[in-house]
Order: C-alpha cells, then sequence, then structure tokens
C-alpha cells in the first residue's frame, strides 16, 4: 500500500469486531515499524505494552472509561514514553559516531547538552511525550498497512494503569492504541481545518 493511502485511508476506528484476530506475525511486523520512528539523539523514549489477554484488555477497558474497543479489539497496545530515555545517551551517541553522523568533539558536546537539559524532569515529560507519539503514529500507519484499524486513544486513567500493570516510575503512558479488524464500513474523513487555517509562512 502506498504511504499517501495510507495517510489518507486511516480512520480512527469506534467499533472492533470481537472475533477479528490479529495474523501471526503481524503485531512483531507493527511493533517493529513503530520502532522505526526518529527520536532525539536516536534515544528512542518509547516502549509499547501489547496486551492480548482477554482478561487484561477487560481490566484495561475498566481504566478507560469503560470503552468497547479496547475489550473488542485483538491486541491494544500502551505506548509509553521513558523519561529515562537520555540515560542511554553514551550507548545512541557512540552508534552515531561509529557512522560518522558526529565527531566525537561533537558528541562530547552532545551529552553534555543531553545531560543539562534532560536534568530538568519538565523536559523529561515533554521528550517522553514527543518523541512516543512519533513511534504511535508510524505504528498505526503500519497497522493499516496491513489491513488492520486502529484508534489513538487518550480517554483513560494514567495513575489507575500503572498501577494495575505494575509500570515500572519511568514509563508515562502516552496513548492506548486498540488494533483489530474494523467491525464498520469506512466513514467519510471528518472535517480537517483548511490548510489555510493551520499553516502559516515565514513566521507570524
Ligand atoms: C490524543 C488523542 C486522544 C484520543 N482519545 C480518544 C479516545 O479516548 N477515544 C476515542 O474513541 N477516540 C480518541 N481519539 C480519536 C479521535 O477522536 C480521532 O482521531 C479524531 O476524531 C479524528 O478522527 P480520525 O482519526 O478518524 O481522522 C483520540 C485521538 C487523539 C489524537
Amino acid at each position: 500500500m502506498e504511504l499517501k493511502q495510507a495517510i489518507y485511508k486511516r480512520r480512527s476506528v469506534s467499533k472492533f469486531d470481537p472475533e477479528g484476530t490479529i495474523r501471526p506475525g503481524d503485531l512483531e511486523k507493527i511493533m517493529e515499524a513503530a520502532t522505526m520512528a526518529p527520536s532525539s539523539y536516536n534515544m528512542q523514549h518509547w516502549h509499547f505494552l501489547v496486551i492480548e489477554d482477554r482478561e487484561r484488555k477487560m481490566q484495561l477497558k475498566n481504566i478507560a472509561l469503560e470503552q468497547e474497543k479496547v475489550a473488542d479489539a485483538a491486541a491494544v497496545i500502551v505506548v509509553f514514553g521513558n523519561l529515562q530515555a537520555h540515560r542511554q545517551a553514551k550507548r545512541f551517541t557512540d552508534d552515531l559516531v561509529a557512522k560518522g553522523y558526529l565527531d566525537v568533539a561533537e558528541q562530547t558536546i552532545a551529552l553534555d547538552i543531553i545531560n543539562e537539559y534532560y536534568a530538568d524532569p519538565a523536559h523529561q515529560q515533554i521528550e517522553a511525550v514527543r518523541n512516543a507519539s512519533l513511534a504511535a503514529m508510524i505504528l498505526m500507519l503500519a497497522a493499516h498497512d496491513l489491513g488492520y484499524g486502529t484508534c489513538p486513544m487518550a480517554g483513560f486513567d494514567a495513575n489507575k494503569l500503572c498501577k494495575t500493570f505494575q509500570v515500572p516510575d519511568h514509563l508515562v503512558p502516552i496513548l492506548l492504541i486498540p488494533v483489530g479488524r474494523p467491525a464498520e464500513e469506512e466513514r467519510p474523513r471528518k472535517t480537517r481545518k483548511q490548510v489555510t487555517e493551520v499553516v502559516t509562512y515565514n513566521g507570524f
């Protein structure tokens, strides 16, 4: 499928077929695609919890304002942002040096910048959200490409989710993404703002 088609045809699915399944290997393909997202200094501030187990999905449904799609989708992927991704800055900037993206002097400067910037918890938070969200979008396009429906969902109780699934402190839940077989016809695109409403060239 062409990227353009995936971008224009994707919809947030309202209803999933509870009998829908995911073909063996497809979840792995979707998750691998998500890891191809760009990230700041390639630090990959994301983690994914894949929930396929019926009982666990029912727990998640309760956490997600009883939204049916969480129970009906074949799998629900919780996308987390990693507040501590910068701790692996050396690992990934070493790779940048090895591959010629940075020289050693530039790496030293980069590591100083990273350490100073990420010392602020507000920056850890915004980078977790920013970087993980990019992975979430790729995940949805990859799922669509394989013929599955998805829906990004922020309607859930983050504290309850972390407690129920014993989420480590350094991970913050960003989105739930149910993946499965849609139980609805393709719907018309919801109205988007005019491009001229949302694009400004060369400064405000
Ligand atoms: C951050 C975010 C949170 C959302 N949360 C929910 C949600 O909790 N439940 C839901 O049904 N849809 C949710 N949506 C889906 C939006 O309603 C949907 O993306 C929007 O109406 C546009 O429709 P489209 O994705 O089909 O173009 C969310 C979307 C985003 C981006």
